[in-house]
């Protein structure tokens, strides 16, 4: 078990669906979910993947199985909503964490690559949120987004990154404004410099790498996917009831610097 700021389980008794769950920052918040006693559920595209997921939290106690859809098959995430609901009753806690990315200029980009990341980042938020929407806890349930700083600043090579996170954030605060009066909370979580995951290994590969671009974040590291665990946590427990629409930032102040050092970083500068 690693360690966390909070000492009690704020998640007894919740459900909680995690997209994109079987590694990384998605898994990160699964791990945590299940330390504090939610039961969890784990979608991706890859069973194998999910199954050596939910192999690791179960070894620790939690409560969890793993449920294989992509999210731009919206059939095949109602099928998934209604097998949660149908095991473990309705639904608490939805993450929205499936993505995809590559570098590329524009002009290295052909009209489908394009699409396939606004599928999966975009389509794929909405997919989620539209398919779990009659499976929710009404009051009471929390749907976290997990956006990116692309959503607030532009990047070089990362258009479609951009365009498809920045909408992620419109379908949060839009979702908040018309679920609120159902009692369901929607935000959005920008995870900033994260260390152990698969964004900063390609953007900084190297221990000197790293350091370089370290110089850069106001409290001078990367960030944690403990940390990231810990805000999905609050955002989800009774702790945040009155929180909606919000974009938060967990980034060591990274956003105050702004996107120039992580496009050097993509340029090999
Ligand atoms: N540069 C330019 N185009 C690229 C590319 C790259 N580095 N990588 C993929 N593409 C293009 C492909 O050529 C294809 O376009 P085409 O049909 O015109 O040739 C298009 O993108 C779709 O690629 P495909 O591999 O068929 O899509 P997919 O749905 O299997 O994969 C991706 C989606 C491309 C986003 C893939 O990178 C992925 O699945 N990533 C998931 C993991 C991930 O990105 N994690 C990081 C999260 S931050």
């Amino acid at each position: 078990m690693s360690s966390s700021i909070f000492r009690d389980s704020l998640l007894g008794g919740k459900v909680a669906v995690i997209t994109g769950g079987g590694s990384g920052i998605n898994l990160g918040i699964a791990k945590r979910f299940a330390e504090h006693k939610a039961r969890v559920v784990l979608i991706g595209r890859k069973q194998e993947k999910l199954d050596a997921a939910i192999a690791e939290i179960t070894a620790a106690g939690g409560v969890a199985m793993g449920l294989s859809a992509d999210v731009r098959d919206f059939a095949a995430l109602g099928i998934v909503f209604a097998k949660t609901r149908e095991a473990y009753g309705e639904i608490d806690i939805v993450i929205c964490g499936a993505a995809g990315n590559f570098p590329a200029p524009a002009i290295g980009m052909s009209a489908n690559a394009f699409k396939a990341v606004v599928d999966i980042d975009l389509l794929g938020t909405f997919n989620t949120c539209r398919a779990a929407y009659e499976h929710l806890r009404k009051p009471g349930a929390s749907i976290i987004n997990i956006s990116a700083p692309q959503a607030l600043a532009p990047m070089l090579f990362q258009s479609h990154v951009c365009a498809a996170k920045a909408g992620v954030d419109m379908i949060t605060r839009t979702l908040a404004m018309e679920w609120g009066p159902t009692g369901v909370r929607v935000n959005s979580i920008v995870p900033g410099p994260t260390a152990d995951t698969e964004g900063m290994r390609r953007l900084a590969p190297s221990p000197e790498s790293a350091e370089k671009l370290k110089q850069f974040v106001p409290l001078q590291r990367f960030g944690t996917k403990d940390e990231l665990a810990d805000l999905a946590v609050f955002l989800c427990s009774d702790a945040a009831a009155y929180i909606t629409g919000a974009v938060v930032l967990c980034d060591g102040g990274q956003s105050l610097v702004g996107s120039g050092v992580w496009t050097q970083a993509l340029m090999g500068k």
